[in-house]
């Protein structure tokens, strides 16, 4: 029996949740706000399909919380928060349209306590959909120098962080090393090309057969069913696709060496950090590898960075924070999930009091 929604509120340790619904499309759209002890909340509008409405909640308020990790993590001045719209299935463009300036106008009232930017199933189009009445709370529209989307800033970290876990593993470091990506949507695409640049042979699945099919025919990459792609044997396993992938029976399967990847909150359960130390795979927690795009593209657009100093900023917050938590972690015989809570923790208490 799946918990209750009341269940999934009680255990939650968050704020706040805005739980809408859209009376024009019959659509829900929630906004939790997960922690402002270090300043507004930002994290991504999320819109996909759920099967129900305790599924959708439980996803946003673990996603609120992950946004909270990340950001104190890399010692930013931002919260945690993160907005998911369940959309029914087969709404017009038009509907869709609304739906979206109808959360804009949302998070306009909120007066700037939460803000956002693209996500799983939305765009930087649909950001400007969000901004008609969302701003100055929304980031990466199209006309601003986020427009790329927070995609790219994103696969800089995660390829920061392969690159470290390679260069732990092997002389070589990426090049040559083979590296199994699951999910080649605007992240895992990306990460991709990053990775073949470098020299790393790269083996992918999608759940989306025409995502993947995009790469047929060149030069280092195989592709491979779902399921086939986390029984690969390679040095490095990441997951760019939903969360929930490393769980007893996945973990029980897998052939790499170390994981880093894109998809936030990846373990099923909190022990499956220590079921992934038991089996001696190096586990780079989620919430340090895939801060690139909220950090990169948060610095562009609220603290004017450019975008060289984002890529750099990005590149060292995830390299440093994972050596720091590896290091802890070898040192105390914790997992690095373990050591990675506790750093984000550390930050959040030492600025939030
Ligand atoms: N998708 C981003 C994340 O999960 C959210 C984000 C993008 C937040 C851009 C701010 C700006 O981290």
């Amino acid at each position: 029996m799946p918990p209750t929604l009341e269940a999934t509120l009680a255990e939650w340790d968050g704020e706040q949740v805005l739980l809408r619904r859209d009376h024009e499309t019959g659509a829900w759209a929630i906004i939790a706000i997960h922690s402002t002890a270090l300043g507004p909340a930002c994290g991504g509008t999320r819109m996909r399909g759920y099967p129900s409405l305790q599924r959708a909640v439980a996803d946003a308020l673990a996603l609120a919380a992950g946004m909270t990790l990340k950001f104190a993590a890399v010692d930013f001045a931002a919260g945690g928060g993160k907005a998911v719209i369940w959309a029914p299935p087969g709404l017009t463009p038009e509907a869709r349209d609304g739906l979206l300036r109808r959360h804009g106008e949302h998070i306009r009232r909120l007066g700037g306590l939460f803000r956002t930017g693209p996500d799983v199933g939305t765009s930087p189009r649909d950001m400007d959909l969000i901004a008609e009445r969302g701003a100055p709370y929304v980031f990466c529209t199209s006309s601003s120098a986020g427009a790329e989307g927070s995609a790219p800033l994103t696969a800089v970290g995660v390829f920061a962080a392969v690159e470290l876990l390679c260069a732990r593993a092997r002389a070589d470091g990426v090049r040559g090393a083979h590296v199994a990506v699951q999910g080649v949507g605007s992240v895992g695409r990306d990460l991709v090309r990053r990775l073949l640049e470098a020299g790393a042979r790269v083996t992918i699945a999608d759940v989306d057969a025409d995502a993947a099919a995009r790469f047929s025919g060149r030069a280092g990459v195989s592709i491979v069913s779902v399921d086939a792609l986390l029984t690969t044997e390679c040095d490095v396993l990441s997951p760019c696709a939903l969360g929930g992938v490393l769980s007893a029976r996945t973990i029980a399967g897998l052939r790499c060496r170390a994981i880093a990847g894109a998809a936030n909150n990846m373990l099923a359960a909190p022990q499956d950090a220590a079921r992934l130390r038991e089996r001696g795979i190096l586990y780079a927690p989620d919430f340090l590898v895939n801060i690139g795009g909220a950090l990169g593209n948060t610095g562009i657009e609220a603290l004017g960075w450019s975008k060289e100093q984002a890529v750099r900023r990005v590149r060292a917050a995830v390299r440093d924070n994972l050596r720091e938590v590896i290091a802890r972690a070898e040192r105390r015989g914790r997992t690095t999930e373990e050591e990675a809570r506790a750093l984000a923790r550390a930050r959040l208490l030492k600025e939030g009091t």
